[in-house]
């Protein structure tokens, strides 16, 4: 741990800057404990750059990026973009951001907290002791493949779903090295009963998977996990997958946790990570603070841990935040029955006063 870290914010577009905010409430709060320093470097990404600058990622925010010791991400997107050309939408800014960065793998780990087994659309006994971890390919596939466009005058839509040997070798590795430290085992998800490269993403994990013969190797079809996830999610350690099917799982994965204003993620794979909510910007509930701020606060633990090395302080931000949920107190996405809704503000302030009890 040093004493003074530098760190990226982008708040983005929708409820991101409530999110956003909430984070670092809790982050002053380890700062004034901790008697050390988090210099915070606000820039614009998404929709608000598209405003401010015509462009979904300014330079200066990619390169101010580099330069920090760790990107804290709120959300971006909102319909006023929604007939841009993909080019220049909000979402442009974050995948050019990613792979600005070479932010090619995406962790999403998805755990129960006890306080929430009842709050799930998926009942209990489904759900409870799910802790697995989604580890998404993030620079490739269909989001990036060439060709693409719309062609003909308007008559052909294309994308283009590739994947290089290098790309898949990569992510596997990091899958099978996060299996290492869990249950030691991984599911790789494609489509190889009908697509060549997912016969090859196949292929290059197999061949992977040899330098790991303590991790245990499974492959599934995109469908069928899908489903797999919503009938016994325990299975699961940790899954394998890439850009677009990773995409989809984990928002199927995150009602696992009751809310997907739960999942953090982290995006991993060159000196400076991103760290961000599964969540989008939810533009129908932005400016009136009933958000849930923990997906992002959440975020920024993993970002304690892996960015800045205080590991200690990472799990103190985990256990505000399960007793805040075993306390009762919620937010109003999540459906604890008799629970205490709190604002956004407020179950920021509220984590920020706990994390203290655990530091
Ligand atoms: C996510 C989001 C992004 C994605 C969008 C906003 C580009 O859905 O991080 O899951 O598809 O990767
Ligand atoms: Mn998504």
């Amino acid at each position: 741990m040093k004493d003074q870290y530098q760190l990226a914010i982008l708040p983005g577009d929708g409820i991101g800057p409530e999110v956003v905010e909430q984070a670092v409430t809790v982050l002053n709060c380890i700062a004034e404990v901790k008697k050390i320093k988090f210099e915070y470097l606000y820039a614009d990404v998404g929709g608000v750059a598209i405003d401010k600058y015509d462009t979904p990622l300014p330079a200066e925010t990619l390169a101010l990026c580099k330069q920090c010791d760790a990107v804290l991400l709120g959300a971006i997107g909102a319909p006023k973009y929604d007939n841009l050309p993909p080019e220049k939408r909000p979402e442009k800014g974050l995948m050019n951001l990613r792979a600005g960065l070479g932010l090619f793998a995406n962790l999403r780990p998805v755990k129960v907290y006890p306080g929430l087994a009842d709050a799930s659309s998926l009942k209990r006994e489904v759900i409870e002791g799910v802790d697995l971890l989604i580890v998404r390919e993030l620079t490739g596939c269909v989001y990036f493949g060439e060709p693409r466009g719309i062609e003909n005058s308007g008559g052909r839509g294309l994308n283009t779903m590739v994947y290089t040997k290098n790309e898949v070798e990569r992510i596997a590795k990091v899958a099978f090295e996060a299996a290492q430290k869990r249950s030691k085992r991984v599911m790789s998800v494609d489509k190889a009963n009908v697509l060549e490269v997912s016969q090859f993403w196949r292929k290059i994990v197999v061949e992977t998977a040899e330098k790991y013969p303590d991790v245990e190797l499974n492959h599934m079809y995109v469908d069928n996990c899908a489903m797999q996830l919503v009938r016994q999610p325990s299975q699961f350690d940790v899954i394998l997958t890439g850009n677009m099917f990773g995409d989809i799982l984990s928002d199927v994965a995150a009602m696992l946790t009751g809310s997907l204003g739960m999942l953090p993620s982290a995006s991993l794979g060159s000196d400076t990570a991103l760290y961000e909510p599964v969540h989008g910007s939810a533009p129908d509930i932005a400016g009136r603070n009933i958000a849930n701020p923990i997906a992002t606060i959440s975020s920024a633990a993993i970002m304690l841990e892996h960015s800045l090395n205080m590991a200690h302080e990472a799990h103190a931000v985990e256990k505000a935040i399960a007793k805040a949920l075993q306390d009762r107190y919620c937010t109003a996405d999540i459906l604890i029955e008799g629970g205490k809704k709190l604002s956004t503000t407020e179950m920021g302030r509220l984590l920020a006063e706990n994390v203290k009890l655990f530091l």
